[in-house]
């Protein structure tokens, strides 16, 4: 079984896994991760999306072997409860999200849109997040949150 040697969340990782594996399971199986989330499996929901060198990327179909050598970040490497990120303080101060399920991936995308493009328009925002479904509606308050966030982190 090869080793597989990585960064995650900032940390030097080395797993043992078969390469067949996708990134998603290690994570959630072996690693304890849970906050990436399995949605349909097929690249079409971005419940499972974690960063790879700055992208936002589904992990549901990503093989293992294939993030050797990278940056990955989840949601749980965004912040923590004692020091949240501005995306997840604005997403609780916006309140967008129900059941929450979907949300680790569009904290990802937005994360990702705010590396890249720190003072996006609402446009780019909408964009940004096309491929992150919400089944429950919150789609509008999201986007709204994004746009705090960004305004937060730019603020003096
Ligand atoms: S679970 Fe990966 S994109 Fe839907
Ligand atoms: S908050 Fe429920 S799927 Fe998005």
């Amino acid at each position: 079984m090869p080793t597989i040697r990585f960064r995650l969340n900032g940390s030097d990782t080395a797993i043992d896994a078969d390469s067949d594996q996708t990134l998603l399971a290690v994570l959630r199986g072996r690693l304890g991760l849970t906050g990436s989330h399995f949605g349909c499996g097929a690249n079409e929901c971005g419940a499972c999306y974690v960063m790879v060198d700055g992208r936002a990327l589904a992990s549901c179909d990503m093989p293992l072997w294939s993030v050797a050598g990278k940056e990955v970040t989840t949601v749980e490497g965004l912040g923590t409860p004692e020091h949240p990120h501005p995306l997840q303080r604005a997403f609780i101060a916006e309140q967008a999200m129900q059941c929450g399920y979907c949300v680790p991936g569009i904290l990802i995308s937005a994360a990702a849109l705010l590396q890249r493009k720190p003072s996006p328009t609402e446009a780019e925002v909408r964009e940004a997040l096309d491929r992150n479904l919400c089944r429950c509606g919150s789609q509008n308050r999201m986007v709204r949150a994004v746009l705090r966030a960004a305004s937060e982190m730019a603020a003096p």
